[in-house]
């Protein structure tokens, strides 16, 4: 079968075991490059660099012309989708990003998807200048956050290590949860829907936080608006792949490769490789999932890390990535040594074959 696309993300997401795994890094663009650094400087804060289409491109394309990824992902963050429904989101430094929270369900009412796409169209133009300056073998993933992930922010005000605030309207205002996760997946889609019409041939959902619950909550927080997100995609822009990333989800991972209708599944970085290659791979694409911290450590056993990977998941489709996003103290000769072992995979697949 002829592929639709040459491009080594849309084949691996296609179903195609590929000689060589396409590779990306979640994160790849920010403050572990000096590039970035130096551009973050220059803005007025991070909202800002969001936001200003001529220094979103700028830092998108930075780790392309460093490392060759096989795809760019679009730099923005999770949270303008908050911004843009009328919640304050600020990032403060040194700290990361705070919000207004919202701590009852009458401030529900201050939201609103009227003026969506208004306060997003600056994203929307970086998706379509990127879609000019990239390189044509290079594809373009847009994203969003997850609706429990982003949920969990705009409920707590920030980060959080016990998600105690979003935890207690699931459990104790169940109604009134659902309210504000049914907000964002409308939300949500109307982003991603306008990011693919800007250009985008990839977008990657982000449920950073979906390991925090149990069974019964996972399947309804995550999952389920998982499902919805897709199923609108698939109806509404049906040659776009989706990828999941339910960070966290163990053993529910199956019920989202069986279910959730995405063509790929972000692995995080504990999810056992011979499980994911025979439970996951017949049915989804996989995408993972090198401890970040590994890449920080480099050295032989970065080698061995990378090649552990290579060999129980290459047999199948498959995308080279982090289990997460890159840390800022990640060595820049870490990067460029896992990169010549990937592509250096090729080569032996080749003299194999
Ligand atoms: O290169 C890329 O991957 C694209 C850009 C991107 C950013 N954030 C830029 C960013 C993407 C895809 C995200 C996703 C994101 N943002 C997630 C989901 C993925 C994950 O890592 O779990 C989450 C939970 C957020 C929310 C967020 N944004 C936090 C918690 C923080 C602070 C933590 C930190 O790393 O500083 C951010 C800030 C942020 N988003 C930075 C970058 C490059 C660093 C800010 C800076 O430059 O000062």
């Amino acid at each position: 079968m002829k592929p639709a696309s040459d491009k080594l993300l849309l084949r691996a997401l296609a179903g195609e075991t590929l000689p060589r795994p396409p590779v990306w890094l979640m994160r790849q663009a920010g403050r572990y490059l000096p590039e970035y650094r130096a551009v973050r400087a220059e803005a007025d804060g991070f909202l800002d660099l969001c936001f200003t289409p001529d220094l979103a491109v700028e830092v998108t394309l930075q780790p392309i012309r460093r490392y060759g990824f096989d795809a760019s992902i679009l730099f923005s963050d999770i949270l303008v989708v908050p911004h843009a429904l009328g919640q304050k989101v600020w990032f403060e430094e040194g700290i990361g990003p705070r919000l207004e929270a919202i701590e009852k369900p009458a401030d529900l009412a201050g939201l609103s998807r009227d003026g969506l796409h208004e306060a997003l169209a600056p994203v929307y133009e970086t998706v379509r200048r990127l879609r000019q300056d990239l390189p044509q073998e290079v594809t373009l993933i847009g994203f969003a956050g997850a609706p429990w992930t982003v949920a969990s922010y705009m409920l707590e005000g920030g980060s959080s290590k016990d998600f105690a605030a979003g935890k207690k309207w699931a459990y104790g205002a169940a109604e009134d949860f659902q309210r504000l996760i049914d907000l964002l997946v409308e939300a949500t889609g109307d982003y991603l829907i306008a990011q693919i019409d800007a250009g985008v041939e990839v977008v990657q959902i982000f449920d950073s936080w979906a390991g925090i619950w149990p069974e019964a909550a996972l399947r309804r927080w995550c999952l389920e608006p998982a499902k919805a997100l897709t199923a609108r995609l698939k109806k509404e822009r049906p040659d776009v792949p989706v990828i999941l990333f339910p960070r966290g989800a163990g053993l529910l991972y199956r019920d989202f490769a069986l279910e959730s209708g995405a063509a790929g599944l972000g692995l995080d970085t504990t999810l056992p490789l011979g499980w994911a290659a025979r439970e996951l791979q017949s049915k989804v694409a996989v995408q993972g999932n090198l401890d970040p911290i590994m890449l920080v450590a480099g050295g032989e056993q970065l080698d061995r890390a990378v090649d552990h990977i290579l060999t129980e998941l290459g047999q199948g489709p498959f995308i080279f990535n982090l289990g997460h996003g890159i840390v800022p103290e990640t060595p820049l000769e870490n990067v460029s040594r896992m990169m010549d072992r990937i592509h250096g995979w090729d080569a032996a697949a080749r003299r194999a074959g």
